[in-house]
């Protein structure tokens, strides 16, 4: 699954897809001494965003694509900030650190109730777990997806692929980090991203969700799936007047402060 992540088409919505990452970073009140890592960090524009906030600590980005890594390398240079290969579900951090962040990620990863408090351990005393999932199990286009995999042409390849499914809610969070931080903030946003073009919600999710089914098939059927796809969503995001497309996006926050 890794090897299909292609930085390029993931940054074609660079903003958009930074935007709640921004917004959480802004909310961090981070000031105990130690590094910080990045987890999933993608082509590594978060990571950059996390060392540009506090200039003066060590910033690592992680990550399970040696491609997205050869786009963070490229991009930002291997000085500065540090990358290296590695799966969130058995990542360990080599020190402690004063902030555990990831924008986008965790939910390529299953077992939170395991890998949640796993990564709030290796975090100091008054330190920070902060991370962002997407809740779109209901989404159009996850709905648009579960179709297409499930319809007769895709179900024999592409029926035991992994599924997206949405993370715990807050209270479940809450009480999974409650024995080792406080406070803990919970809250969830919509954005409702104004995307432009012929089929703008096609070409963000081909960078991110189409990723598991594409990296089974082969050249051929993935052009098949692609247009089966293309044609689902485009009729499930109706555009506005002026021709643009609102895209909604839930996204879950967790920002915890280790005891
Ligand atoms: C949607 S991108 C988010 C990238 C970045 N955090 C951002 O905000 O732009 C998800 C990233 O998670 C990475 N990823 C998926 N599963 C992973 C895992 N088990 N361990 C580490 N990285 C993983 C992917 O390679 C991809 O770069």
């Amino acid at each position: 699954m890794s090897n299909t992540w292609n930085p390029d088409v993931y940054l074609r919505y660079e903003a958009y897809r930074a935007r709640p990452a921004l917004d959480l970073i802004a909310q961090i009140p981070l000031d105990v001494v130690g590094p910080i890592v990045d987890l999933g960090c993608g082509p590594g524009n978060v990571t950059r965003a996390l060392k540009e906030h506090w200039p003066e600590r060590d910033v690592m980005g992680v990550d399970l694509s040696p491609d997205m890594l050869t786009k963070a390398r490229d991009k930002y240079g291997d000085t500065d900030v540090q990358w290296q290969q590695g799966d969130i579900a058995t990542w360990q951090a080599s020190s402690p650190q004063a902030l555990v962040f990831s924008n986008a990620a965790l939910h390529w990863v299953t077992d939170h109730a395991a890998v949640v408090p796993r990564l709030a351990d290796m975090i100091v005393p008054g330190g920070w777990l902060a991370f962002q999932i997407p809740v779109t199990e209901q989404s159009a286009y996850q709905k648009c997806i579960r179709a297409t995999v499930t319809s007769d042409r895709w179900a024999d390849q592409l029926a035991d692929v992994w599924m997206y499914k949405d993370p715990m809610g807050p209270e479940a969070f809450y009480d999974l980090l409650a024995p080792s931080c406080d406070p803990i903030d919970v809250w969830v946003t919509d954005y409702h991203h104004v995307l432009e073009g012929d089929n703008p919600v096609f070409d963000w999710i081909i960078g991110t969700g189409l990723t598991p089914y594409l990296s089974v098939l082969n050249e051929a059927d993935q052009a098949a799936f692609k247009a089966d796809y293309s044609e689902q969503v485009a009729s499930a995001y109706p555009k506005q007047t002026d021709g643009k497309t609102l895209f909604l996006m839930k996204r879950i926050f967790v920002l915890a402060q280790k005891r």
